[in-house]
């Protein structure tokens, strides 16, 4: 099902046989939410959300490329996420893990003569964002260098989960991974082994992850599973009081109520030499637990 938003940019909108939905926007190639069959939302998204482009729309899944965050000479988390996408009409066929009863669309990005000023790469990227008959929501990102040059770029799906009390949430797998942290000059430390919990603003970009990350929510009793292929690194993000307070598009106390966890390739830039594809995926799930 495609409609538009009221500023005329198309959306899909998918279903599965249960209910299940999940929405995307041709915005970003942004997925704006993703519901389970009883209809409770799994991704956060701001009351403060502007969206009306080039501003990203603040919850979903925006899509960090060509850089992830200020590490580089592009605007914040690059300019795929500010983009209007259009169809894929001519999209990579399935690959042997994915089951064909689900509902999915694909969605193409190529730079515009502005975005090769501002990064001189021609690429096309394809993204297929699809709900299965389970509920999971699987995203794939396919990037292409189509230039004669080779090139390199960061990525991130940057997911806002959405907990009902960040206090009571606790994400595991991370446990003992070295981290950069964007609070602290991005200087490196070494987690010390405990599940990660929440009580003050949280920058991070843990190293070379395992392809399990689970995000439990006490209160809500549901947890979150990440799966993820491609991707090393780990963001986790929440900007508590004070930086919640000076986001525009972001309510005062909203930070209590999400939570990001992106599977990222940021540390090692990836680098595509003429012709080459690189796969970026990523799986979410959720489960309730005791
Ligand atoms: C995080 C970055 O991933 O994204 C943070 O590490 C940043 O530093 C946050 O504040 C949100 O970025 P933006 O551009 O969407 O406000």
């Amino acid at each position: 099902e495609i409609m538009k938003d009221k500023n005329g940019i198309d959306q899909a909108v998918l279903r599965n046989t249960r209910g299940a939905s999940v929405q995307v926007s041709w915005h970003g190639g942004q997925v704006l939410s993703w519901k389970t069959d009883r209809g409770e939302e799994l991704l956060f998204t701001s009351s403060k959300a502007i969206f009306k482009p080039p501003t990203a729309v603040r919850g979903g899944i925006p899509i960090c490329f060509p850089q992830f965050g200020n590490r580089g000479l592009l605007e914040q988390h690059g300019f795929a996420r500010n983009k209007i996408w259009v169809i894929d009409d001519n999209p990579l066929p399935l690959q042997p893990n994915d089951s064909n009863d689900k509902a999915y669309i694909d969605l193409l990005l190529k730079p515009s003569e502005e975005d090769l000023k501002v990064w001189p790469h021609s690429f096309e990227f394809r993204l297929r964002v699809s709900l299965a008959a389970d509920g999971n929501l699987t995203m794939v990102s396919r990037i292409r260098n189509i230039s004669c040059k080779p090139f390199s770029f960061s990525f991130a799906y940057h997911t806002y989960f959405s907990v009902s009390d960040i206090s009571e949430v606790r994400v595991e797998g991370l446990e003992t991974l070295d981290y950069l942290d964007n609070l602290c000059q991005r200087e490196r430390f070494t987690e010390q082994g405990d599940a990660l919990t929440f009580e003050s603003e949280v920058d991070r970009i843990y190293l070379s992850s395992s392809d399990l990350i689970a995000v439990f929510d006490h209160e809500k009793k549901r947890t979150f599973l990440i799966r993820k292929e491609g991707l090393p690194d780990v963001v986790v993000w929440n900007p508590w009081e004070k930086k919640s307070k000076s986001m525009v598009d972001f309510g005062d106390e909203e930070y209590k109520q999400m939570l990001c966890v992106d599977g990222a390739a940021i540390e090692k830039p990836i680098t595509l030499k003429p012709g080459e594809e690189w796969t970026g995926r990523l799986e979410l799930s959720v489960m309730p637990s005791i």
